[in-house]
């Protein structure tokens, strides 16, 4: 008989490492009927993915409310997949990491008796209010969870010192799936990346400012910091502060590029808007300031965004996802949080931690900007989190089928 699995997703790097599962699960027709319900969460940053995935949702619960909060969005998701699971009756229902779609959504597999499979189960920082609320989110799923797919072996030991109820699976992370689904895409499609740079020019970055470096070295910007942001623990002073360092690195560094891809939610455009005051010129695209070598961008599809991540030279963010994939591209990560969930990279010295404090923020950019050995030892392309085979680890283990262990030997 065939398995009925209901995939439950709704942000979108929840969508970037689910679709490639949906992709398997349905390719696997003899074994599931797979089921994709989207709580819409994000709407538009979710709309992206789907597309570029090319995944159809069967059921979209739409609950996105502008300026939502954390209750709002588990009330509405609540609500809403009582029905669904009554309707679709699923034998399990498959959840992702640590946002509120993934708690909520688990809490009512539960309530219905249904059992629940958690992808990218154990991550931890074990400190409850960072990041907030997603530490205590995948900590709830995680006690629910019948099935943890950890990324690591890290992550599964996380859950057996807690004594996990559920079984526990080291699957690698489906966000290495995904990279490779585009980065091959991207390296056997000339036309296709040549696409992208077209899309980053009409997105409001020419990204051939940084290949006429040689013709024009005394103006053209040599390097690109690429920067996201948009962790609630920062929101208000945190934001403040790391805009503020970015503010003062693009005046220090007029040969750099700064470009920021910004999230749609308004607590992270709010300080943008108080800390670079020249707007005008950033909404056409033009860079900030007098030097206009600072790029507030809208959020990139996916394809655009690795393209671009390749393209960098150092990434300062405060996101999850991109924590796992630029190591894999070779590209030291500055995270600006106190705590991350995923120190495999920290060990392995591509990734470093320096919150939000506004000297560390601009020592450490300005140390890889100017230090070639200090760049040389955290630019190693290193993969701790993945081989690109978890979603076919997470479908074996679903249909029952003994299934290899992902192993990265990390120092850890
Ligand atoms: C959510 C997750 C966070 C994850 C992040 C990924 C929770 C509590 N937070 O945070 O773990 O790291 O997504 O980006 O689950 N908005 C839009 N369109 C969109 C998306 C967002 O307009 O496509 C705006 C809306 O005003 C919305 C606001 O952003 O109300 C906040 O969205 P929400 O999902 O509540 O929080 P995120 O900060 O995006
Ligand atoms: N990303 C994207 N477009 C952007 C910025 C990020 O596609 O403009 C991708 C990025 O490659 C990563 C994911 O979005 O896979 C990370 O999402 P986010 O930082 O919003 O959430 P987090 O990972 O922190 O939960």
């Amino acid at each position: 008989m065939k398995k009925r699995i209901l995939l439950v997703f709704g942000t979108r790097p929840e969508a970037i490492k689910m679709c490639p599962l949906v992709k398997e699960l349905q390719k696997r027709t003899e074994e599931f009927k797979t089921i994709v319900c989207v709580t819409g969460q994000h709407r538009e940053m979710l709309d992206q993915v789907l597309k570029i995935f090319d995944v159809k949702p069967d059921i979209d619960l739409n609950i996105m409310k502008q300026g939502q909060d954390l209750t709002d969005v588990t009330v509405r998701i609540l609500n809403g997949m009582r029905d669904v699971l009554k309707e679709c009756k699923p034998d399990v229902v498959l959840v992702h990491g640590d946002t509120t779609t993934s708690t909520a959504a688990a809490l009512a597999a539960f309530y219905a008796q249904i059992p629940v499979g958690h992808v990218e189960a154990g991550l931890r920082t074990h400190n409850i209010y960072s990041p907030w609320p997603e530490e205590m989110n995948r900590q709830i799923t995680g006690r629910i969870a019948t099935y943890n797919f950890s990324p690591t072996p890290l992550s599964e030991k996380n859950l057996q010192e807690e004594k996990a109820h559920g079984n526990i699976y080291v699957t690698g992370n489906t966000v290495i799936d995904a990279l490779h689904m585009v980065v091959e895409k991207l390296k056997n499609d000339t036309a296709l990346a040549e696409e992208q740079n077209k899309v980053l020019l009409e997105a409001g970055y020419d990204v051939s400012r940084l290949e006429t470096l040689n013709l024009k070295p005394e103006t053209a910007p040599k390097k690109l910091v690429l920067i996201t942001g948009h962790r609630r623990e920062n929101f208000g002073n945190g934001f403040i502060r790391m805009l503020s360092a970015m503010r003062d690195l693009s005046i220090k560094y007029p040969n750099v590029d700064f470009v920021y891809p910004m999230h749609l939610n308004p607590n992270v455009r709010r300080p943008i808007h108080e800390i670079f005051t020249d707007m005008d010129s950033l909404s056409k695209g033009e860079g900030w300031g007098e030097a206009s070598n600072f790029f507030f961008i809208e959020p990139l599809q996916y394809l655009e965004f690795v393209h671009l991540m390749s393209k960098a030279t150092i990434v300062l963010t405060d996101s999850g996802g991109i924590q796992e994939e630029a190591p894999g591209l070779g590209k030291p990560v500055l995270v600006m949080r106190d705590t991350t969930e995923r120190p495999e990279a920290l060990a392995s010295g591509t990734v470093h931690l320096v919150g939000t404090d506004y000297e560390k923020i601009v020592n450490e950019v300005s140390t890889l900007l100017d230090d070639a050995a200090a760049y040389e030892a955290m630019s190693k392309a290193v993969n701790p989190y993945g081989d690109g085979q978890a979603c076919r680890r997470i479908a074996d283990v679903l249909a029952g089928k003994e299934v290899d262990k992902y192993s990265y030997k990390t120092n850890i």
